[in-house]
């Protein structure tokens, strides 16, 4: 389940960049959903169980045939592919030093995570809002949308990816130095304990 990070700014006045972040594990969907709707981000839940966690990408893409098309027909994607990095991936650090700092694509940036876990730093209005993906998360950031994404410390993810036009996926980069300010650091479920559900204040 995603991890969420909003910023949590002193009472009496609304978030502004660098306030400090609290970290918000919600148990369900339908909380992440309702968080992330007003910010334009589409979250939901995929079942894993369609195919063993060796399946090649072709196996892959097969299972998921139906929901693949579904999501191209949403969106207006025309393909899909099946993203695996790890640590043995060539040019590793290249690769993440190109999506770690800010930028925008010229078509929306749409993942569903197949295994590993990864940060999406958000950079909306006057807030940055970090979503921490993992395993089973559909993540759909729109087109234009300002934010950043790096890997957990394990260096590792495997996702499909939608389209629209594969051209338009460079990063278009701010410059604004904003993603200097954000610690890239992952929690995960298993560090927040079942005790933390904390209602979501934006
Ligand atoms: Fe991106």
């Amino acid at each position: 389940m995603a991890v969420l990070r909003f910023p949590q700014p002193p009472h009496g006045r609304g978030p502004v960049l660098g306030d400090p972040v609290e970290n918000l594990q919600v148990d369900s969907e339908a909380e992440i959903r309702a968080a992330l709707a007003p910010l334009g981000i589409d979250y939901e839940r995929w079942s894993l169980d369609r195919v063993p966690a060796d399946a090649n990408a072709d196996q892959v893409l097969a299972a998921y045939a139906d929901e693949i098309d579904e999501m191209k027909r949403r969106g207006g994607y025309v393909t899909a592919d099946v993203i695996d990095v790890n640590p043995a991936t060539p040019n590793l650090e290249a690769m993440l030093a190109r999506f770690d700092k800010e930028h925008t694509h010229d078509e929306d940036e749409v993942r569903f995570i197949l295994s590993g876990r990864g940060i999406f730093f958000l950079h909306i209005g006057d807030k940055v809002v970090s979503v921490e993906v993992g395993p089973g998360d559909v993540l759909r950031v729109p087109r234009g949308t300002t934010h950043w994404f790096t890997l957990c410390e394990d260096r590792r993810i495997r996702a499909i990816r939608w389209f629209q036009d594969t051209t338009g996926w460079t990063p278009h980069y701010t410059d604004s130095g904003v993603d200097k300010s954000y610690q890239p650091l992952c929690f995960g479920p298993a560090y927040l304990g079942p005790r933390l559900r904390t209602t979501i204040s934006v």
